[in-house]
């Protein structure tokens, strides 16, 4: 993981914020005792474990091309495909696509991983009203939380719905990277053949199945556009709002291609259970920006030290030899 916590030029960090951090520790390992600490914190419910291949551009914008993406090339990718707290895929959840590249330059742990959910932004601009909302749920005053802060939650009308399929679905990174001295939020946007036409998840595990229809007994593959909107300046595009919308385009920087493959074998399951995604795997050029990431280091870092302690397991990051030894290309 990277350790150096230095803040980037483009970062204002509140005076107060080491005892927020500490705040949201807390609340979240309350959360795990409460939940099978054995799991993830958050997103725990895994769908796949999906390999492929991460192919940077050759169109880069100039200002981008840094870090990993510096140069057209490939990298080896692995894909962890979650929901949120609700175990039936038929209730209304999140929907969560983690990446990670392997043998990513620069990057401490080897790898690079990008972290999205299916909502344009976080639902809450900063660690103070992250802090205030969980205290006003655990109080039963949710409601003069909700009275206070109006706009919050309102742009997340993607958030918590009941879908068919995570290869339909359009992510978000919510929160800003560093691309060197510049920044940018990341997108995924699916191509339009990885459409099947199934139903709303109407089973507890129906998106496991609707993934393992795809990928195995239709034998597809699946593509997305990976787009950056870039940083323009602090009004325009706040580093320190998650919940502010940037207005800049999203330009084309890679795309991800998951071949037709079987997933589903149960040691395939447990491997990505001892993987640990978290924005703070990253080449120093991407480091993640702004209080709602800073916080992330800590609070996954811990999420992954409890769970791991739990289940005896270790937390290594992957490698080619591991990546090879996966489900293999139908
Ligand atoms: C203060 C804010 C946040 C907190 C406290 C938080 C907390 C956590 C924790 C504890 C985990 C489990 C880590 C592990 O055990 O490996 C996690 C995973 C995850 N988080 Fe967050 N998170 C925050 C913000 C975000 C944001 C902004 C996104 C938007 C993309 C996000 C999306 C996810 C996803 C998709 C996973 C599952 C990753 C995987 O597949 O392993 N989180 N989060």
């Amino acid at each position: 993981m990277l350790t150096q916590t230095r803040p980037h030029p483009l970062e204002i960090i509140p005076e107060d914020e080491a005892d927020l951090i500490e705040q949201v520790m807390e609340m979240q390992i309350q959360i795990m005792k409460t939940q099978d600490p054995k799991k993830r914190g958050q997103h725990p419910k895994q769908q796949a474990l999906l390999r492929g291949v991460f192919e940077v551009s050759d169109s880069v914008p100039d200002a981008m091309r840094v870090g990993v993406f510096a140069e057209p090339r490939k990298f080896d990718a692995l894909f962890r495909l979650s929901t949120g707290p609700n175990p039936k895929d038929s209730d209304p959840n999140p929907h969560g696509f983690a990446i990670k590249l392997i043998d990513a330059p620069g990057s401490p742990t080897g790898s690079q991983d990008f972290i999205f959910l299916d909502q344009p932004t976080f639902f809450i601009s900063n660690l103070a009203d992250y802090v205030a909302f969980f205290e006003s749920m655990v109080e039963n005053h949710a409601e003069a939380y909700y009275k206070a802060h109006p706009h919050d939650f309102g742009l997340n009308q993607t958030f918590n719905v009941v879908i068919s399929s995570h290869l339909e679905r359009q992510y978000w990174s919510e929160v800003p990277f560093a691309m060197g001295q510049g920044a940018a939020r990341f997108t995924l946007i699916p191509d339009p053949d990885n459409v099947s036409d199934r139903d709303p998840a109407n089973t507890p595990d129906g998106l496991r199945e609707a993934l393992e229809e795809y990928f195995v007994t239709q034998r597809r593959s699946a593509k997305f556009l990976f787009g950056a909107q870039a940083y323009i300046d602090e009004a325009t595009t706040p580093i320190e709002d998650a919940k502010s919308v940037w207005p800049t385009l999203f330009d084309t920087i890679a795309t991800l291609t998951l071949p037709a493959q079987d997933f589903t074998a149960p040691e395939q399951f447990e491997f990505c259970e001892h993987l640990s995604y978290t924005p703070w795997n990253c080449a120093p050029e991407h480091q993640p920006l702004g209080g709602i990431q800073r916080c992330r280091k800590r609070v996954y870092e811990a999420s992954s030290r409890l769970r791991h302690g739990l289940t005896g397991g270790q937390n290594v990051e992957p490698t080619k030899a591991d990546f090879d030894a996966l489900g293999q290309d139908l």
